[in-house]
């Protein structure tokens, strides 16, 4: 595997990481697979450090490294129950997933409103299947196996799409189903995502 981290970018948080919006071309791409290698490199290991910073300080309960600009197949994902913007979550563990396979185990769809860092102030509702496995490297280059369901399933899909240049605005069956959040509140209290 060729040598894929591009070094200046990871070297220190000092500089704040931007969030990419919809519309920027790196959000598009298919993201590299890490090598074992890579993952236990400081380099990448400080990047999931500061992939935590920038997810916990833009409420997020998401990330995928291609909306800070960095194309590899990395994402980390923690539901919290103290959230201020999401109601009923219950506290999940933290992931931290590279290089996923992911597996449907139940196709049956479920829908919920799902927001975007990097699709500001936009909610749209998503169906997507409810329950699959996620095989994937967790921050030690184990190699991890994962069965999520429910908010979970969603929240997965969700963010290891970002990994093969897809975003949830693809995933809609109509544009009806894309809404200001501001006019959210006037349709549903579903959870919504971001
Ligand atoms: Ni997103």
């Amino acid at each position: 595997m060729p040598k894929i981290v591009p070094i200046k970018i990871l070297k220190t948080m000092k500089e704040e990481y931007e969030i990419l919006k919809l519309g920027n071309p790196i959000l598009r791409r298919t993201a590299k697979e890490v090598s074992k290698e890579e993952i236990l490199s400081e380099n990448i290991q400080n990047l999931i450090d500061d992939m935590w910073n920038v997810m916990e300080k833009a409420g997020g309960i998401g990330l995928a490294a291609p909306q800070i600009g960095i194309s590899i197949q990395l994402a980390v994902i923690k539901l919290e129950s103290s959230s201020d913007r999401y109601e009923n979550l219950e506290d999940s563990e933290e992931f931290i997933i590279f290089n996923p396979e992911l597996e449907v185990i139940n196709s049956e769809k479920q829908g919920f409103w799902e927001g975007c860092l990097s699709v500001p102030g936009l909610r749209g509702y998503v169906k997507r299947p409810k329950k699959l496995k996620i095989s994937y490297l967790n921050e030690k280059a184990e190699k991890k196996e994962v069965i999520v369901e429910d908010f979970l399933a969603t929240v997965f899909q969700h963010e290891l799409d970002h990994l093969f240049g897809y975003l949830y605005v693809d995933r809609l069956d109509s544009t009806k189903d894309l809404v200001f959040e501001d006019e959210l509140v006037n349709i549903t209290k579903d959870k919504i995502l971001d």
